[in-house]
Protein backbone atom coordinates (compact mmCIF):
# COMPACT_ATOMS: atom_id res chain seq x y z
CA UNK A 1 0.00 0.00 0.00
CA UNK A 2 1.21 3.32 -0.86
CA UNK A 3 1.99 5.90 2.19
CA UNK A 4 -0.58 9.02 2.02
CA UNK A 5 1.12 12.27 1.68
CA UNK A 6 -0.97 14.59 4.04
CA UNK A 7 -0.49 18.52 4.37
CA UNK A 8 -2.05 19.77 8.24
CA UNK A 9 -2.49 23.77 8.79
CA UNK A 10 -0.33 24.68 11.66
CA UNK A 11 -1.28 26.34 14.78
CA UNK A 12 -5.13 25.89 16.01
CA UNK A 13 -6.26 22.96 13.86
CA UNK A 14 -2.81 21.18 14.19
CA UNK A 15 -3.72 19.40 17.79
CA UNK A 16 -7.05 18.34 17.19
CA UNK A 17 -5.47 16.76 13.89
CA UNK A 18 -3.20 14.64 15.22
CA UNK A 19 -5.43 13.35 17.88
CA UNK A 20 -7.71 12.24 15.35
CA UNK A 21 -5.20 10.11 13.65
CA UNK A 22 -4.11 8.87 17.05
CA UNK A 23 -7.54 8.28 18.51
CA UNK A 24 -7.90 6.27 14.11
CA UNK A 25 -4.83 3.95 14.80
CA UNK A 26 -1.74 6.03 13.58
CA UNK A 27 1.87 6.22 15.95
CA UNK A 28 2.16 10.30 16.10
CA UNK A 29 5.22 10.20 18.14
CA UNK A 30 6.45 12.34 15.27
CA UNK A 31 3.50 14.83 15.34
CA UNK A 32 3.55 15.31 18.47
CA UNK A 33 6.95 16.41 18.86
CA UNK A 34 7.97 17.61 14.96
CA UNK A 35 10.57 20.00 16.79
CA UNK A 36 11.47 22.43 13.54
CA UNK A 37 11.00 19.13 11.40
CA UNK A 38 8.33 19.72 8.69
CA UNK A 39 7.87 16.35 7.21
CA UNK A 40 6.61 13.80 9.94
CA UNK A 41 5.78 10.06 9.55
CA UNK A 42 2.73 8.12 10.99
CA UNK A 43 2.89 5.24 10.81
CA UNK A 44 -0.28 2.98 10.70
CA UNK A 45 -0.40 0.17 13.52
CA UNK A 46 -0.79 -2.34 11.13
CA UNK A 47 -0.94 -3.44 7.49
CA UNK A 48 -4.68 -2.65 6.74
CA UNK A 49 -3.83 0.71 6.32
CA UNK A 50 -1.59 3.10 4.27
CA UNK A 51 0.57 4.93 6.29
CA UNK A 52 0.64 8.83 6.58
CA UNK A 53 3.84 11.34 5.59
CA UNK A 54 2.28 14.24 7.21
CA UNK A 55 3.48 18.18 6.38
CA UNK A 56 2.91 20.97 8.87
CA UNK A 57 1.77 24.00 6.66
CA UNK A 58 0.18 27.54 6.72
CA UNK A 59 -3.16 26.99 5.68
CA UNK A 60 -3.54 28.92 1.95
CA UNK A 61 -0.53 26.76 1.10
CA UNK A 62 -2.34 23.41 2.33
CA UNK A 63 -4.38 24.52 -0.15
CA UNK A 64 -1.64 25.01 -2.82
CA UNK A 65 0.34 21.58 -1.71
CA UNK A 66 -2.98 19.65 -2.30
CA UNK A 67 -4.20 21.73 -5.77
CA UNK A 68 -0.97 20.92 -7.01
CA UNK A 69 -0.75 17.33 -6.36
CA UNK A 70 2.75 17.85 -4.20
CA UNK A 71 0.14 16.49 -0.80
CA UNK A 72 -2.55 13.99 -1.30
CA UNK A 73 -4.99 15.51 1.22
CA UNK A 74 -5.07 18.36 3.60
CA UNK A 75 -6.71 18.85 6.28
CA UNK A 76 -7.76 22.93 6.28
CA UNK A 77 -10.39 25.70 7.17
CA UNK A 78 -13.63 26.24 5.58
CA UNK A 79 -12.94 30.19 5.97
CA UNK A 80 -9.32 29.01 3.81
CA UNK A 81 -11.39 27.37 1.37
CA UNK A 82 -13.58 30.13 0.54
CA UNK A 83 -11.05 32.60 0.30
CA UNK A 84 -8.40 30.45 -1.75
CA UNK A 85 -9.48 27.07 -2.50
CA UNK A 86 -10.86 25.86 -6.12
CA UNK A 87 -10.04 22.48 -7.86
CA UNK A 88 -10.02 19.80 -5.13
CA UNK A 89 -12.53 17.17 -3.48
CA UNK A 90 -13.85 19.14 0.10
CA UNK A 91 -14.70 15.19 0.88
CA UNK A 92 -15.30 15.69 5.42
CA UNK A 93 -16.48 18.24 7.50
CA UNK A 94 -14.45 17.26 10.39
CA UNK A 95 -16.54 19.17 13.10
CA UNK A 96 -13.68 20.54 14.96
CA UNK A 97 -12.05 24.20 14.61
CA UNK A 98 -15.56 25.70 14.89
CA UNK A 99 -16.11 29.22 14.65
CA UNK A 100 -18.05 31.45 11.70
CA UNK A 101 -17.06 34.58 9.50
CA UNK A 102 -19.12 37.49 10.72
CA UNK A 103 -19.16 41.40 9.82
CA UNK A 104 -18.29 43.35 13.06
CA UNK A 105 -18.50 46.98 13.47
CA UNK A 106 -18.57 49.58 16.27
CA UNK A 107 -21.89 49.16 17.91
CA UNK A 108 -23.36 52.38 16.03
CA UNK A 109 -22.28 51.41 12.60
CA UNK A 110 -26.08 50.55 10.92
CA UNK A 111 -25.14 48.42 7.99
CA UNK A 112 -29.27 48.18 7.24
CA UNK A 113 -29.32 51.93 6.31
CA UNK A 114 -28.12 52.51 2.38
CA UNK A 115 -24.76 54.50 2.57
CA UNK A 116 -24.43 57.28 -0.46
CA UNK A 117 -20.98 56.00 -0.60
CA UNK A 118 -19.35 52.42 -0.22
CA UNK A 119 -18.73 51.15 2.90
CA UNK A 120 -14.78 50.65 3.75
CA UNK A 121 -14.68 46.76 4.85
CA UNK A 122 -10.88 46.14 6.22
CA UNK A 123 -10.30 42.05 6.31
CA UNK A 124 -7.95 39.62 5.44
CA UNK A 125 -10.72 37.39 3.33
CA UNK A 126 -10.88 40.07 0.35
CA UNK A 127 -12.29 37.10 -1.57
CA UNK A 128 -15.31 35.89 1.17
CA UNK A 129 -16.21 39.99 1.95
CA UNK A 130 -16.62 40.51 -2.28
CA UNK A 131 -18.34 37.35 -2.63
CA UNK A 132 -20.72 38.72 0.42
CA UNK A 133 -21.69 42.34 -0.17
CA UNK A 134 -22.26 41.19 -4.23
CA UNK A 135 -25.14 38.93 -2.95
CA UNK A 136 -25.62 41.64 -1.04
CA UNK A 137 -25.88 44.12 -3.94
CA UNK A 138 -23.75 46.64 -2.11
CA UNK A 139 -20.77 48.00 -3.44
CA UNK A 140 -17.76 48.03 -0.71
CA UNK A 141 -14.33 49.37 -1.11
CA UNK A 142 -12.40 46.12 0.60
CA UNK A 143 -9.18 47.30 2.81
CA UNK A 144 -6.64 43.87 3.13
CA UNK A 145 -5.06 43.73 6.09
CA UNK A 146 -3.26 41.25 7.54
CA UNK A 147 -4.17 40.52 11.15
CA UNK A 148 -5.84 42.17 14.07
CA UNK A 149 -8.24 43.17 11.48
CA UNK A 150 -9.85 44.49 15.19
CA UNK A 151 -7.84 48.12 14.45
CA UNK A 152 -9.87 48.71 11.16
CA UNK A 153 -12.67 50.36 12.41
CA UNK A 154 -11.20 50.86 16.04
CA UNK A 155 -8.46 53.08 14.04
CA UNK A 156 -11.01 54.95 11.42
CA UNK A 157 -9.76 52.93 8.60
CA UNK A 158 -13.02 50.85 7.69
CA UNK A 159 -16.88 51.21 8.58
CA UNK A 160 -16.68 47.11 9.36
CA UNK A 161 -14.38 44.01 9.02
CA UNK A 162 -15.32 40.50 7.84
CA UNK A 163 -13.74 38.28 10.05
CA UNK A 164 -13.98 34.65 12.04
CA UNK A 165 -14.71 34.80 15.04
CA UNK A 166 -14.60 31.88 17.80
CA UNK A 167 -15.18 33.22 21.44
CA UNK A 168 -15.65 36.60 20.27
CA UNK A 169 -13.35 37.45 23.01
CA UNK A 170 -11.35 39.75 20.99
CA UNK A 171 -14.47 41.91 19.53
CA UNK A 172 -15.55 42.58 23.22
CA UNK A 173 -12.29 43.49 24.25
CA UNK A 174 -11.99 45.99 21.05
CA UNK A 175 -15.51 47.66 21.80
CA UNK A 176 -16.95 46.09 18.60
CA UNK A 177 -20.15 43.72 17.49
CA UNK A 178 -21.37 41.43 15.54
CA UNK A 179 -23.60 43.03 12.74
CA UNK A 180 -24.39 39.85 10.46
CA UNK A 181 -23.59 36.26 10.66
CA UNK A 182 -21.76 35.81 7.18
CA UNK A 183 -20.83 31.57 6.71
CA UNK A 184 -20.18 29.09 9.33
CA UNK A 185 -16.44 27.58 9.57
CA UNK A 186 -15.12 24.21 9.96
CA UNK A 187 -12.15 21.70 9.63
CA UNK A 188 -12.32 20.42 6.01
CA UNK A 189 -10.27 17.32 4.75
CA UNK A 190 -9.51 17.65 1.02
CA UNK A 191 -8.46 15.64 -1.48
CA UNK A 192 -6.41 15.87 -4.71
CA UNK A 193 -8.64 15.10 -8.15
CA UNK A 194 -5.55 13.13 -9.35
CA UNK A 195 -4.15 11.02 -6.17
CA UNK A 196 -8.26 10.35 -5.63
CA UNK A 197 -7.96 8.05 -9.00
CA UNK A 198 -4.11 7.02 -8.48
CA UNK A 199 -4.37 5.87 -4.57
CA UNK A 200 -8.13 5.35 -4.58
CA UNK A 201 -7.99 2.27 -2.46
CA UNK A 202 -5.33 4.19 0.09
CA UNK A 203 -8.03 7.25 0.10
CA UNK A 204 -11.13 5.40 0.31
CA UNK A 205 -9.62 3.69 3.09
CA UNK A 206 -8.47 6.51 5.13
CA UNK A 207 -12.10 8.69 4.44
CA UNK A 208 -13.66 5.85 5.97
CA UNK A 209 -11.35 5.00 9.06
CA UNK A 210 -11.82 8.89 9.96
CA UNK A 211 -15.12 9.18 9.96
CA UNK A 212 -16.10 5.78 11.89
CA UNK A 213 -13.48 7.31 14.26
CA UNK A 214 -15.79 10.55 14.28
CA UNK A 215 -18.15 8.61 14.72
CA UNK A 216 -17.26 6.98 17.97
C1 LIG B 1 -8.43 35.35 14.71
C2 LIG B 1 -9.42 36.34 14.16
C3 LIG B 1 -9.78 37.16 15.37
C4 LIG B 1 -9.70 36.15 16.50
C5 LIG B 1 -11.07 35.68 16.87
O1 LIG B 1 -7.19 35.96 14.74
O2 LIG B 1 -8.86 37.09 13.10
O3 LIG B 1 -8.86 38.21 15.55
O4 LIG B 1 -8.92 35.05 16.02
O5 LIG B 1 -11.07 34.80 17.97
P1 LIG B 1 -12.03 35.03 19.22
O6 LIG B 1 -13.42 35.28 18.72
O7 LIG B 1 -11.95 33.72 19.99
O8 LIG B 1 -11.51 36.18 20.02
P2 LIG B 1 -5.82 35.18 14.99
O9 LIG B 1 -5.70 34.77 16.41
O10 LIG B 1 -5.72 34.07 14.01
O11 LIG B 1 -4.72 36.31 14.77
P3 LIG B 1 -4.58 37.51 13.70
O12 LIG B 1 -5.67 38.50 13.99
O13 LIG B 1 -3.24 38.08 13.96
O14 LIG B 1 -4.74 36.90 12.36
Amino acid sequence: MQALKIALTKGRLEQKSVALFEKAGYDCENLKNPGRKLLLEAPYRDETAASLVAVLAKAPDVITYVERGVCDLGIVGKDTIMEHGTSFYEVLDLGFGRCRFALASLPETDFDRPSYKPRVIGTKYPNVTRQYFAKRGEEVDIVKIEGSVELAPILGLADGIVDIVETGTTLKENGLVIKKEVAPVSARLIVNLVSMKMKKREILGFIEQIQRTLAE
